[in-house]
């Protein structure tokens, strides 16, 4: 991918040039132009960190395709379980009257974790880490529990924030999620 500083630096390179066939005596001379020039690259490299799209910002690990949806509705699964969306890296967890919405990232390298119904636990394949159905860490090399989205009942269908992440175990993880018995 290129780097965005590429731009930056070849408008840059293409100002001096103007500036030095220019030579006029009323303008900046060269020092100065190349300091107004830096001066205006930072600028420029400041708004393109401010225009990071949100998602960048809010979601670590999450590359490649997806859909782009905010937020995604889901009927309310009708047993224990777990249903994996994957376009969206979406885990839905029913377990003991609690829906819960996991970011299916292993919150250590970003591996997709995987639902083994057998072992009623998440599995991440790449280091073997390993959480219950609702996602707190049992073991692994993931530094905390399974990251969450904020999940809200809306007529009767499951509301799903992506664009939010509960880190694992940070504050107000434990309470997020909607009891649906
Ligand atoms: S990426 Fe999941 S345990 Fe390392």
């Amino acid at each position: 991918m290129a780097d965005p500083r590429s731009d930056t630096d070849a408008s840059d390179a293409g100002c001096d040039g103007t500036c030095d066939l220019d030579g006029t005596a009323a303008g900046p001379d060269r020092r100065t132009f190349l300091k107004e020039g830096l001066l205006a690259v930072a600028a420029l490299t400041a708004v393109a960190g401010a225009s990071v799209p949100l998602e960048a910002m809010t979601r670590s690990y999450r590359v490649g395709a997806t859909t782009g949806a905010a937020t995604l509705t889901y009927p309310i699964p009708t047993t224990d379980g777990a249903t994996i969306d994957r376009a969206n890296r979406v885990i839905l967890i029913r377990y003991q009257g609690m829906v819960h919405a996991l970011a299916r990232e292993c919150p250590h390298k970003g591996t997709m974790v995987d639902w083994q119904p057998e072992q009623n636990r998440l599995y991440c394949p790449k280091h073997k880490s390993t959480f219950t159905a609702n996602g707190t860490r049992i073991q692994g090399k993931s530094p905390r529990s399974m990251d969450r989205h904020p999940v809200t009942l809306e007529n009767g269908k499951l509301v799903v924030d992506t664009l939010r992440v509960i880190e694992g175990d940070a504050a107000g993880w434990a309470t997020t999620g909607v009891k649906v018995s």
